[in-house]
């Protein structure tokens, strides 16, 4: 058997239109959706990062701003800036990318930013508003994740799915959005004794460790759904994700590729998160 692939790039597509035809609604009533992107030193992945998140705010019609700043930024200016950002009414949504230099605590800036703005979800308050099944914004990468699962018609009452990895990030929201739609739901991380017989019993495996083929074929279940959230690269430099791709699609039922899999959803979820924030107003 050969899994079906979820294409993540076609359905951000789709999504994307989504977006475009909800800001345009929104800008015939005077208002258009603005993002600020905040990049502070040189980092080039980071860099990268943020060009494409501007890019699609752009092609979507929403406003963004990139405000790069320097490595020697102090953490009480980029506080002032997001304080600044926060009262402008011409920004729905705020993103820092992290990492952030060694001498900015990054949980203090993002505990600066308004909820209200917060499209990265973040802030603890969006954390808790997850936790507790209260309005909030979703962590774009798990967000994404769950949007693949609704793409495929997938049910997740009653099944078993396996978080692998337990970042703030996409770990551990990962598990809750699972969880609020019904599934049995365990999470794996580095002291898991034994990781595939964990795997073995999973209907849903979510990969987001960080580490190339730590899910191969011998971990998974016959027509499970694999949702590899991974960002490696292999040794000729290519990108690939936490899961063992060929092997594994022999296998699954369902599984997403690397690239063109869960990336391009999270930069999706943003442009959702963001219009949303302009629509909430
Ligand atoms: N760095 C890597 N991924 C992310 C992300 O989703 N948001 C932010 N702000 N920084 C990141």
């Amino acid at each position: 058997m050969t899994a079906h692939i979820i294409d993540g790039n076609a359905l951000s597509q789709k999504l994307r239109a989504d977006v475009t035809g909800r800001a345009t609604a929104l800008k015939a009533k005077g208002i258009t959706p603005g993002l600020a992107v905040l990049l502070v030193g040189d980092n080039p992945a980071s860099q990268v990062y943020v060009r494409n998140k501007v890019k699609a705010c752009h092609d979507c019609g929403l406003h963004s701003v990139l405000e790069k700043h320097p490595e020697s930024l102090s953490e009480a200016a980029l506080l002032e800036r997001i304080a600044a950002l926060n009262l402008d009414p011409s920004i729905h949504g705020i993103l820092v990318q992290l990492p952030l230099p060694q001498h900015i605590d990054a949980q203090k800036v993002i505990e600066a930013i308004a909820p209200a703005k917060d499209v990265d979800g973040f802030h603890i308050a969006s954390a808790g508003a997850l936790m507790t099944g209260m309005p909030g914004f979703w962590p774009c990468t798990p967000y994404g994740c769950m949007k693949m699962l609704e793409s495929i018609g997938y049910d997740l009452k009653g099944k078993h799915a396996v978080v692998l990895g337990r970042s703030n990030i996409v770990g551990k929201p990962m598990a809750l959005m699972l969880l609020q739609k019904n599934a049995t739901v365990t999470i794996c991380h580095s002291a898991t004794p034994d990781l595939k017989a964990m795997t073995l019993q999973a209907d849903v495996i979510v990969a987001a460790v960080g580490k190339r083929n730590l899910l191969t074929a011998d971990m998974v279940k016959p027509g499970a759904v694999v949702l590899d959230v991974g960002m490696n690269r292999n040794e000729e430099g290519k990108l690939c994700g936490d899961v063992d791709y060929a092997d594994v699609a022999q296998i699954a039922g369902y599984i997403t590729p690397v690239p063109g899999g869960v990336g391009p959803m999270t930069i999706t979820m943003l442009l959702v998160n963001t219009l949303e924030a302009a629509e909430r107003l």
